[in-house]
This record gives C-alpha cells, sequence and structure tokens, in this order.
C-alpha cells in the first residue's frame, strides 16, 4: 500500500511538473514524457500493489493486453497524424477520456451501489456518467465535423432540443441522487442515452471555426468525469489528473473566447465559421487585388529595415516552417530585423503557430504576441503574411456586421507594406472576405506559401 502510494505521488509530481512543461516549446516534448511516465508508473503500481478486500487486482493478461493494443493503436495514430490533423486527433483521444469516464461509473454502479442510497456517491456516479457521455459522443462528432465527414446541422428547433435533453439529463441526476428509483431501475441506461444523444445534438450545431473551443470544452468536462472516477475510487492520482485535465481545458476555453472576443454562450449557440460565405465582405466584385512578383517581393524584403511575418493556417497546411525559417535567416543575413507576429487563434489549435515554428528551431524571443507586435507595426516596412486569413482581417475593427467583428486581429494594414501569400482569393476559416487583400498598400503573391517562401531565398541569394 505504501508503494502505492508512493508511486501516485510521483504520478501527480509528474503531472504538475509536466503541465508546467508544456506553456512552453522549448520545454514541451520533455514534459510530455514525465507526464507520461509518471502516468506509466500510476497504472503499473495499481496493476501490481492495489489490493481490496486481501484481493490483488487480477485479470492480468487481459489488463495487459488491452494496454498493449492501447498504446500500439496510440502510437501509430500519433506517428501517422499530420500537423493539421491535430484538433481532430486530440478530439478522438479525448473522446476515449470520456468514455471511460462513463464506463467507470457504469461499472461501480452495479459493481457495488446499484441499491446504494448514499447521495454522495449517487452524485458522483450519475454526473460522472453524463459527463463523461457528453464528452465521449460530443467529441467524436467535434472530430467528424473537422474531419470533413459530418456537416453543421442547423436551425432554431436545435436549440430547443438541446434545451430539453440538458433539462433532461439534469432532473435525471437531480431526480435520482435525491430520490433513488424515481425514474425506474433502468435510469442509469436511459440517462446514458439521453447523455450521449445531447452530446452529439450539443455539437452538432457550432460552426467549424469554433470546434478547438468546444474541443477544449469537451476536454474539460472529460477532467471533471475523470476526477469523479478518482474520488469513486479514493484514487489521488486519478483525482489529480483529473482536476488538473478539467481546470487547464476551462482556462484554455476562456482565454481562447477572450481572443476571438466572444463569450462561450456565443460560441456555443453562435454561428460563426459556417455560414455566408461572403458575408462582411464588401463589393469585392468591383475591386482588383494587385500581384506582386516574387523577384519585386525580394527586393522590397531585402532593402527593408523591419520585416514582420504573420503566420497563419496555411503555413501549416504547406509545412512552410522550415523554409520560413530559412527565409528568416536570409533575410538577417542581409542586416534585416525580422520577427513573427503571433495571433492567439492563428491556425487550428492553440499555440499552433508556436509549435510549427519551434519545429523549425525559430528562437522563440522572435515570436511577438499579437498585443506587442501591434504598436510596432507602423513602423515596420513590410508585413508578410503567410497563409492568414481571419487574424489580420480589417472587418474584426470596422465591420459590425462582420461575424468576426470585436474579434482582435493583428492591424497589418498598418505596416508600410504588406505582402500576402496565398493560393487564391477564397476566405479563410470564418468564410468571410478580406478588405486587406484590397488594400492600397498590400500586394498578393499567389501560390503554395512553401514554394513561395523557397523561390523567395533563391530570389534573395541572387540579388
Ligand atoms: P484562416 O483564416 O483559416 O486562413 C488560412 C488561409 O491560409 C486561407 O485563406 C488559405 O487561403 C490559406 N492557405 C491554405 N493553404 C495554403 C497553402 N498551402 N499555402 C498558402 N496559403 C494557404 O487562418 P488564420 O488566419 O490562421 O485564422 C484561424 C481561424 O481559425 C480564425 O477564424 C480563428 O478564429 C479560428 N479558430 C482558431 C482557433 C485556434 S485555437 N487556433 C480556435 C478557434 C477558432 P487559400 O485557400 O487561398 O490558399
Amino acid at each position: 500500500m505504501f508503494l502505492l502510494e508512493i508511486s501516485y505521488l510521483i504520478g501527480s509530481i509528474t503531472f504538475i511538473v509536466g503541465l508546467k512543461m508544456l506553456s512552453s516549446p522549448d520545454s514541451a516534448r520533455k514534459g510530455n514524457i514525465y507526464a507520461a511516465i509518471g502516468m506509466g508508473i500510476a497504472i503499473l503500481a495499481t496493476i501490481l500493489f492495489h489490493e481490496k478486500d486481501g484481493h490483488s487486482i487480477g485479470n492480468i493478461p487481459w489488463i495487459l493486453g488491452a494496454m498493449a493494443i492501447g498504446t500500439v493503436i496510440g502510437w501509430l495514430m500519433a506517428m501517422k497524424v499530420k500537423m493539421t490533423a491535430m484538433p481532430q486527433m486530440v478530439s478522438f483521444f479525448n473522446g476515449m477520456g470520456g468514455a471511460c469516464a462513463a464506463i467507470i461509473a457504469l461499472v461501480e454502479f452495479h459493481g457495488h451501489g446499484s441499491a446504494s442510497h448514499d447521495w454522495g456517491f449517487l452524485l458522483i456516479v450519475f454526473l460522472g456518467l453524463a459527463i463523461g457521455s457528453v464528452s465521449f459522443s460530443g467529441s467524436i462528432i467535434a472530430h467528424g465535423k473537422l474531419d470533413g465527414w459530418i456537416n453543421d446541422t442547423r436551425g432554431s428547433w436545435m436549440k430547443i432540443v438541446n434545451l430539453i435533453m440538458l433539462a433532461a439529463v439534469l432532473a435525471m441526476v437531480v431526480g435520482e441522487v435525491l430520490a433513488p428509483g424515481t425514474f425506474g431501475p433502468n435510469a442509469i441506461w436511459i440517462l446514458l442515452v439521453i447523455s450521449l444523444l445531447y452530446g452529439i445534438t450539443f455539437v452538432l450545431p457550432i460552426g467549424g471555426a469554433d470546434m478547438p473551443v468546444v474541443i477544449s470544452l469537451l476536454n474539460s468536462f472529460t477532467g471533471m468525469a475523470a476526477a469523479f472516477g478518482g474520488f469513486l475510487y479514493g484514487n489521488a492520482v486519478m483525482l489529480t489528473g483529473g482536476i488538473l485535465v478539467g481546470s487547464a481545458g476551462t482556462i484554455l476555453t476562456v482565454l481562447m473566447c477572450q481572443a476571438m472576443n466572444r463569450s462561450l454562450l456565443n460560441v456555443i449557440i453562435g454561428s460563426f465559421g459556417g455560414g455566408g460565405a461572403a458575408a462582411g465582405g464588401g463589393a469585392d466584385g468591383e475591386q482588383v487585388a494587385k500581384e506582386i512578383s516574387l523577384t519585386d517581393a525580394a527586393i522590397l524584403c531585402a532593402y527593408a529595415n523591419k520585416v514582420v511575418i504573420v503566420p497563419g493556417y496555411g503555413l501549416a497546411v504547406a509545412q512552410a516552417q522550415h523554409v520560413c525559417h530559412e527565409f528568416e535567416k536570409a533575410l538577417e543575413g542581409r542586416g534585416v530585423d525580422v520577427s513573427f507576429a503571433i495571433h492567439p487563434v492563428a491556425g487550428r489549435m492553440p499555440g499552433h503557430m508556436n509549435v510549427l515554428l519551434a519545429e523549425a528551431d525559430v528562437p522563440y524571443p522572435k515570436l511577438v504576441e499579437m498585443e506587442d507586435a501591434n504598436p510596432q507595426l507602423p513602423n515596420t516596412d513590410v508585413l508578410i503574411v503567410v497563409g492568414a486569413n481571419d487574424v489580420v482581417n480589417p472587418a474584426a475593427e470596422d465591420d459590425p456586421s462582420s461575424p468576426i467583428y470585436g474579434m482582435p486581429v493583428i492591424q497589418a494594414w498598418n505596416a508600410k507594406n504588406v505582402i500576402v501569400m496565398k493560393r487564391s482569393m477564397k476566405p479563410g476559416y470564418a468564410g468571410i472576405q478580406n478588405q486587406l487583400f484590397f488594400h492600397p498598400k498590400t500586394k498578393m503573391l499567389f501560390g503554395d506559401a512553401k514554394d513561395s517562401l523557397q523561390n523567395l531565398v533563391s530570389e534573395l541569394k541572387n540579388l
């Protein structure tokens, strides 16, 4: 028992240290490994040392077999996943966590307490089941939407259905806790089905661009459900892990909403990101975007004092982070001051740009957060947008009818010259047109970001 407690303590400490290390790209990889080792120690110790009523855990071959299968599947998925498909994989793994929490609640209810009248036990079981199930089915729908095999389902009737489902889930939990048996002998199964359905109808109407926020919210649900499991088993490491995941997910959700200047309610019931293709676009039919040649773009950058690069989702799609770093070094070799302006929700997941650029060994001090970058832009000779769109859209500041109005953006138009690298005039994730592309200071450099940057590096060498 002593060894078990010690291993849980080690597990809890490595989770906390690992989580702290995740906050910087330099230490994130190590932090992840520390937390995984801590989790491994806690699992092994449970299998080896856990005892109840004098009996050890049993079923060891089954447990080890399941662990081996899960490890191989997880390993293969993680090795094969493209950087751009990371959010859907996170969502899938999160869904599995929710399913585990729900199964724990079901097993414990039937194993120990189906006749229990202990309200504390029932509260933990029913809440764990409801939250875990919502997290599981919601995460799978979020995965499908991000992967493109499930479409948004909208309509005001969805809001009514959702409210009814939520009320039903809450009524069942409260009813069964306060007066066990209120909803009959199969109440736990009915709650399971309603919660699973609620997870589906809750996520279906939410716009595609809001999926990362929803995934983070579901992540916090899974953490909470796991913490309930920790209570049930009196398991310190499960409780610590669940609380950490739950609170980290909640903080992340709040931060993302703040970065988009929207409330969580607006994200959940709003329809940002899927609809009206040209909303807020203005009369773009009459406007013509100016193009720039590779040579002119290279000359403009080479003779600038200060260049700011604004990376976005297109950088990830093109996997252009390495060549972007080469471009930065080529300019610095010519004495140009180069930095990266990072928008908090650029890309498709929190810290997406930081992770990509860290992978390419871009020094961390070169990454400037949006609030610090914006005041520097009037003194910037050339601002280069690499596959970003919504995060540099002036409609966020000057078009109250735009769905992104109020979202803080990188004020690219304040730089002396703007070069936008993208493949076409198509809108970004929010589905809205961008007036920056028609701005008098802006010139478009069409093409895949990786190819364009590679060609710019070659041009710079020839100058
Ligand atoms: P987006 O607005 O999605 O724009 C990306 C642009 O990249 C597109 O306009 C696309 O234009 C271009 N692109 C795609 N592939 C390319 C390639 N191979 N080479 C060059 N360009 C390419 O991206 P953003 O500015 O990063 O904004 C992120 C969006 O996601 C925001 O709406 C944000 O609110 C939303 N969101 C993000 C998060 C997080 S946590 N990151 C959370 C919630 C919501 P072409 O197709 O013409 O090339």
